[in-house]
């Protein structure tokens, strides 16, 4: 490397070189501990250091070849003249974490947060995959508000079994469900586990992982063709490495995330969102990762711009295919084309271009996966935010997974007081229940699970399945997967822990849906709810320690982001003490 500074004109000026530029005791402890891997004094002679963030972790299987990815992503910013350093932070895994992984968004937030505070980067890498792991690292990182570049690790290859498409989640509900009604003995299922998840990478359907993909690929924080590659596709490889290279620039050229991560970008990540029928998460990670950076981005939002989106991506859980098609077929930059005015086109993206330029000149390979504007997968993709006096905070649903038949209905609640109840209950031959019914879930919110678990989408009862029935109304302040499907409402604000109406459902109660109308009325009187309020005996969390304790006491609700209250708004990145 020279030491030409034609092209870097803040070499030796940013945060990194108040680590590494100093001769004093001070420089001596930062460059002489970090030598002892070998490295040549000119590493810190005030080139970009570039954190890469890793989520790898054994524990976390959709995350479990990111050292892979690692690598590759230092090879491009070696290639660039910039010094990679990877550190690892807290890896949230959908599939094993318990009581659920969203409990950990927040902590793993933080963990990314001060990391990056904390150590000597001019820019970072973010590896993401799983659910929770792309908006906990994004939130962190919109916290510091240092340049800033997402490289996702890519789905799992299709899953097959016995001649069928599978997809992960879709068909865990799917099967289980077929379980119960007797149409699949216990063997066939237990086998059908290997089959579904036959690669490396995270969930191949369009659930919240590919969803979280698309939005950072949309909102402009990833490279173009982000969100679609195989895990294993060679071509996952190549963008890590454009990605190491072009972090460089972004740090010679100050293009932090805030200047990448504007109202108009998020629009435009809330309109793709609903166009490639983006998972229910999305709404919670996104109101999350707005109010780090700042902007005022609200449920109402999401309602406006998502009204008129149609969905266009014939994907599971709402459609038939899987994330590899989809990647054949176009990927997201062909949705993105077909949007066209939609879109604020001028949005500028990571790698320096325009949302719009990077998209409009991309071909579709096949219309039975990505549908032409004009002809839509389905008329409404957007998410509806309902209201009422049973979520005055808002509720959700994502009419395109959902049964057009229940968008308005009038239903008897049947009550589940927690997930515990509803699992001891819900097949006892005696629960007074059919499919004109409507399952109420209490307590699965933000606080009250705690972690805001996804358990929305609550399987139903045996006697109805075995009618044929397959989709009943269900209403809660959970949340739901990404690979989920159903008529189901979710994230009921304010949940039923911190007092929401929610806590004051009774069986028997009468409950009006109107999605068009985006109505969720409990048929009470103001007295009667007046009068459950005051005999509510209140919420008390079991959790008397440690970060679950933090979490339970400062947790907004989900029309804020479910975020921590302390940990909203823009902080930036102001140099600590030193330590020597
Ligand atoms: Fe990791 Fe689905 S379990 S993305």
């Amino acid at each position: 490397m020279s030491d030409n500074n034609s092209d870097d004109p803040n070499k030796g000026l940013r945060r990194s070189s108040q680590w590494y530029g100093k001769d004093d005791k001070d420089g001596f402890a930062h460059r002489s501990w970090m030598k002892n891997r070998g490295m040549p004094a000119d590493q810190f002679d005030g080139r970009p250091v570039i954190g890469i963030c890793n989520t790898w972790s054994e524990f976390n299987p959709c995350n479990a070849h990111f050292r892979d990815i690692a690598e590759r992503v230092k090879r491009g910013v070696y290639e660039a003249g910039g010094v990679p350093m990877e550190f690892p932070v807290f890896s949230n895994s959908e599939s094993q974490n318990r009581p659920t992984a969203m409990l950990y968004r927040n902590l793993a937030s933080m963990d990314v947060e001060e990391s990056i505070r904390a150590l000597p980067m001019d820019g970072v890498v973010l590896l993401v995959g799983c659910d929770k792991t792309t908006p906990a690292l994004m939130m962190g990182a919109a916290s510091c508000d240092i340049p800033t570049i997402v490289v996702s690790g890519g789905a799992m290859l299709n899953g097959h079994y016995k001649g069928e498409l599978v997809g992960s989640g879709t068909h865990t509900w799917k099967f289980s469900e077929m379980v119960k009604a007797g149409e699949m003995t216990l063997e066939d299922f237990m086998s059908a586990e290997q089959d579904n998840s036959r690669s490396a990478g995270h969930c191949m359907t369009m659930g919240t992982a590919s969803t979280m993909a698309s939005f950072a690929e949309s909102i402009g924080i990833a490279l173009h063709a982000n969100a679609a590659i195989p895990a294993v596709d060679s071509r996952r490889y190549v963008l890590a490495q454009m990605a190491g290279r072009r972090i460089v620039d972004m740090v010679k050229q100050d293009i932090t995330m805030s200047k990448l991560l504007t109202r108009e970008s998020f629009e435009n990540a809330i309109m793709v969102n609903g166009a490639i029928g983006g998972s229910t998460n999305a709404v919670v990670h996104m109101l999350a990762i707005a109010g780090r950076m700042g902007i005022d981005i609200t449920l109402d939002d999401w309602d406006r711009l998502g009204r008129d989106v149609p969905c266009l991506v014939n994907l599971m859980p709402s459609g038939k295919y899987l994330m590899e098609d989809f990647f054949y077929a176009g990927g997201l930059p062909a949705v993105i084309r077909e949007l066209g005015d939609y879109i604020h086109k001028d949005a500028m993206t990571a790698n320096g271009n325009t949302l719009w330029d990077n998209c409009k000149d991309t071909e579709c390979y096949n219309r039975d996966v990505i549908f032409p504007i004009d002809k839509p997968f389905k008329p409404n993709g957007g998410i509806a935010v309902l209201r009422g006096n049973l979520a005055p905070g808002g509720a959700i649903i994502k009419p395109s997974a959902a049964s057009p038949e229940l968008m308005v209905h009038r239903g008897r609640a049947v009550v589940f007081e927690s997930i515990e109840d509803y699992h001891e209950r819900i097949d006892d031959p005696d629960l007074d229940i059919d499919e004109t019914c409507m399952m109420v879930l209490k307590y699965c919110g933000p606080k009250g699970y705690p972690g805001f678990a996804e358990v929305g989408n609550m399987g139903l009862p045996s006697k109805v399945l075995k009618k044929g029935i397959t989709d009943m109304i269900r209403i809660s302040d959970a949340r739901m997967s990404g690979t989920a499907y159903g008529t189901v409402v979710l994230h009921a604000a304010p949940e039923a822990a911190a007092g929401g109406p929610l806590a004051f459902v009774q069986n028997g109660d009468m409950i009006d849906l109107d999605v068009p109308n985006r109505k969720l009325h409990l048929d009470i009187t103001d007295e009667e709810l007046a009068r459950r309020r005051k005999a509510w005996k209140g919420f008390e969390s079991p959790y008397d320690r440690g970060y679950s304790k933090i979490y339970v006491e400062h947790v907004n609700q989900a029309d804020k982001g479910a975020d921590l209250d302390f940990l909203v708004g823009k902080s930036g990145t102001p140099l600590m003490r030193e330590s020597h």
